[in-house]
């Protein structure tokens, strides 16, 4: 994917549904890692991944994927919540992926959301991922109002990792999913996080690749506003047009604007 379009525009890869692109995707990975065993991983969390890492953990389980030389660096964790905390970042991954491959414990990374000062966590973790030489591969979701991480709509954005202010719209989607799911942590919206350490559009745009994965009608109308409109920090995921190596690979309900 992407290579005889590198530098010219972002390749799009439409598939017909979310299985489609978690296989897509979780191949994509597969192949990265069976070039480079050493390979730099960054990656998401929300509902779209979920099915990139069920094929994972399955390819691995074929013996397909070997992760024993891999790192990884999460992009965001929500400030307040604690690892062993349902709604954190880190429980998701341990549940979706690191408790169930050959992941080092030491090799995976995900921003500390609970400590005195999450400024200094915010410097240690950028640290940590120039140390590690920046991302070979980045994979991104995409918020219906256009964010990366949680780099949020604004009127300016930050380059490297940074406590990030939560939209309401981003909260209360987050904490719908967590009242469908019945088991929700948070007695109301109050209680839910409003901020968040997230990798700056300048720590992601620096991932030597870069695949964005979207799935259904409700991404449509930022995913078209990401690829064809005007570079503005009003919609985080435009400055990935900068990047000379963007793959989107999406449904096709996701895709309907494109
Ligand atoms: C959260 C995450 C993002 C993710 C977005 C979309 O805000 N911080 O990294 O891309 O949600 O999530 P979903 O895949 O659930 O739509």
């Amino acid at each position: 994917m992407g290579a005889d379009k590198k530098g010219e525009q972002m390749e799009i890869v439409t598939v017909p549904s979310y299985e489609d692109m978690s296989l897509r995707a979780a191949e994509v990975v597969c192949e990265a890692m069976r070039q480079n065993p050493d390979l730099v991983l960054i990656l998401p969390t929300g509902a779209t991944p979920v099915g990139m890492y069920r094929e994972l953990v399955a390819a691995h389980e074929r013996g397909q994927a070997d992760f024993s030389r891999v790192r990884t660096f999460n992009l965001d964790e929500y400030r307040g919540l604690a690892p062993d905390h349902p709604a954190s970042y880190a429980a998701y991954m341990r549940e979706h992926l690191f408790a169930k491959v050959n992941l080092a414990g030491q090799n995976t990374h995900i921003p500390h959301g609970v400590g005195p000062d999450p400024e200094v966590e915010c410097r240690r973790y950028e640290a940590a991922i120039v140390e590690a030489g920046h991302g070979d591969l980045a994979i991104l979701g995409i918020g219906q109002n256009g964010h990366v991480g949680f780099n949020e709509p604004s009127y300016s954005l930050r380059s490297t990792v940074h406590v990030a202010r939560l939209r309401d719209e981003t909260r209360q989607v987050a904490f719908d999913i967590w009242s469908e799911s019945g088991d929700n942590p948070f007695p109301a919206l109050a209680d839910f996080p409003n901020h968040a350490l997230t990798m700056g559009m300048g720590t992601i745009l620096k991932a030597e690749r870069i695949l964005l994965l979207a799935s259904g009608a409700s991404k449509a109308r930022a995913l078209r506003l990401a690829v064809t409109g005007a570079l503005t920090p009003q919609l985080p995921a435009s400055f990935l047009q900068l990047h000379r190596d963007v793959t989107l690979l999406v449904d096709s309900e996701a895709a309907r604007f494109l």
